[in-house]
Order: structure tokens, then sequence, then C-alpha cells
């Protein structure tokens, strides 16, 4: 067993594990409870999708683990690090789980907790702001409006290798919701739309993909479920993103003005270059897409 802080090593695990929510990006969107912590950490073991700028947030006597997991990269497996965690809390006081968006959606933050609270280890989750929610949100796009959807389900579009498949009702989802938000979604996109479009979407159904969401490469692409396909091959659109479907990425041409100013053009459906620059826009393109 790993001695502890204090010099003790007695059994009984002595520290407490926070599963923080970092939110998707922007740092501005972190929330206090979540910073306080950042700044008491003893150890703190984030994820791939935390931003640079809310790393940089961590008091620097505290020691940085990363635990990875992007798509094909996955540092660590998820029981290696639930381990991780409850050999940390035997020999630390503090220590902050700190994860994308928010821990408990599509974050395997309920998986950790349980796994913490079988080893008698003490934990709490400070909730995050959910890149589902606020992407749009900072691409000009409600999720809900009282006109155009009152109704919106948040799904996973993950269809992983391994194990865990979730077993997503697409039918059920397009005649139920009059928004779906999808995480995880870009590789398997070209599934979800065949799924939605045979069961009642049409294809002229608005589409919007929005990557690094809040964070100044964000990058927004607006289609139709007919023509969302060629248009993330002819660009390169690449995860990570959120794809919005509904009448509500309409609105997204009369909103754009209030989102926060990031200063980011627009992809206009041209191909992706290879330049530093390859958000920049081609002259006589328009810098946001009007549908
Ligand atoms: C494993 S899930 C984690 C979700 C996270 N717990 C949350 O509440 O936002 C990772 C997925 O969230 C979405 N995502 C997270 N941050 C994002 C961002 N800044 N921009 C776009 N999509 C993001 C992408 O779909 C990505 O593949």
């Amino acid at each position: 067993m790993t001695q502890r802080q204090d010099g003790s090593d007695r059994d009984r695990p002595l520290g407490k594990v926070y599963l923080v929510g970092a939110g998707p990006g922007d740092p501005g969107l972190f929330t206090l409870k979540g910073r306080d912590l950042l700044d008491q950490a003893d150890v703190v073991i984030y994820d791939a999708l935390v931003s640079a700028p809310i790393l940089a947030m961590v008091n620097p006597r505290a020691e940085l683990i990363a635990a990875g997991k992007r798509r094909g990269y996955h540092s660590l497996k998820q029981p290696e690090i639930t381990a991780l965690l409850i050999e940390q809390a035997q020999c630390h006081r503090t220590i902050v789980r700190l994860k994308g968006g928010d821990p408990f959606v599509f974050g395997r933050g309920g998986e950790e907790m349980a796994g913490l609270v079988a080893a008698g280890i003490e934990v709490e989750v400070v909730p995050g702001i959910t890149a589902g929610v606020a992407v749009p949100a900072y691409a000009g796009i409600p999720v809900t409006h009282r006109e155009y959807s009152s109704s919106v389900t948040f799904v996973t579009g993950h269809e992983a290798a391994g194990k865990y498949r979730p077993d997503v009702d697409w039918r059920a989802i397009a005649r139920g919701s009059e928004t779906i938000v999808i995480y995880m979604g870009i590789h398997n996109l070209s599934n979800i739309v065949n799924a939605l479009m045979g069961a009642s979407l049409a294809a002229d159904t608005p589409v919007a993909l929005i990557r690094w969401g809040t964070r100044p490469e964000q990058e927004t692409l607006v289609a139709t479920l007919g023509t969302v396909l060629d248009e993330m091959i002819a660009t390169g659109f690449a995860a990570p993103a959120i794809a919005v479907i509904g009448q509500v990425v309409n609105l997204r041409s009369q909103l754009a003005d209030g989102c926060p100013a990031l200063a980011i053009p627009e992809w206009t459906g041209a191909a992706v270059g290879t330049s530093s620059s390859p958000r920049a826009p081609k002259e006589g393109t328009p810098i946001v897409r009007m549908e």
C-alpha cells in the first residue's frame, strides 16, 4: 500500500475524490466550485477533452495525470482509471477527477462513482456545463424554442468497438423529439442519418455539426440530413463534434450575432486546406452560411 502524505499507512482511505465537470472548453464556463477544487487539489486526473486554459488553473503543487480517452487513443482503460483513483485516495487528501463537460452526461462519471463508493472512498460530483447545450448555444442554436421545438433528446452516436454497444432506438427518437443532439456521432453519422431518414425525418431537415465548440478553434458546418454526409466528406469535418438536428438549426441565421465573440470564420462547404489557418474563408465566400 502507498504511504500517505502524513506518513501513516493505515488501510482506511484518507482522501476524497471529486468528479468535476470542466465544461466544453471555454474557461469562462467552468464553475467556481471546480476552480476552488483545482486550487486545493493534491492530484488531478484529467481526460483528453479538458481544455488547456482549465488545466492551467491547477495549482502548481498538484500532480497532473492524463487519463486520456480520445477515439483510438485510450491511454488508460476504465477499470485502470477507477483503480488509479482508489490508489490516489489512499495517499492524498483531495483528488480531482476532471472530465470534459458534465461528468454524468456521457462521461462515465456514474461508473467511476460506483467504483469509488464500492471501495469505501468518499466521493462527490461537481457538475459541469455539458457540450450538448453550450456548444450549440455558442453556434447560435438554442436547443429548444417555443415556436420550433418543445422537446430535445441527448443521445450518443458512438458505436464503440468492444463490449459497450449503445442500443439506440433512432426510430423512436425521430418520432418523439423535435431537436436531436448527438454526442460522439461523427464516425457513425452515415448510419445515424440513414436510420433517421428511414424513420420519418425529411431530407431537408436542418443539421449543424459543431466541432471544438466554445473554443477559439470552433467550427460549424450547416447542412441538411440529405446533404450532410457529402459536405462532411468535402470539408474533411472531423470529431470531436456535436450534431444538432431539427428546425432550431435555422435560428442560427437570426441569432449568430448574439454568440460569444470568438472571431471564428465559418466553414462554407469548401475543402479544408492544409495551411496553418484551414478555417480562413476563401475570398468571396460568406463568413456565415445563411439557410
Ligand atoms: C465522451 S463524450 C463527453 C461528454 C461530456 N461529458 C459532456 O457533458 O459534454 C465526448 C463527446 O462530447 C462532445 N464534445 C465534448 N466537448 C465538445 C466540444 N468542445 N465541442 C464539440 N463537441 C464536444 C463530442 O461529441 C465528443 O465526442
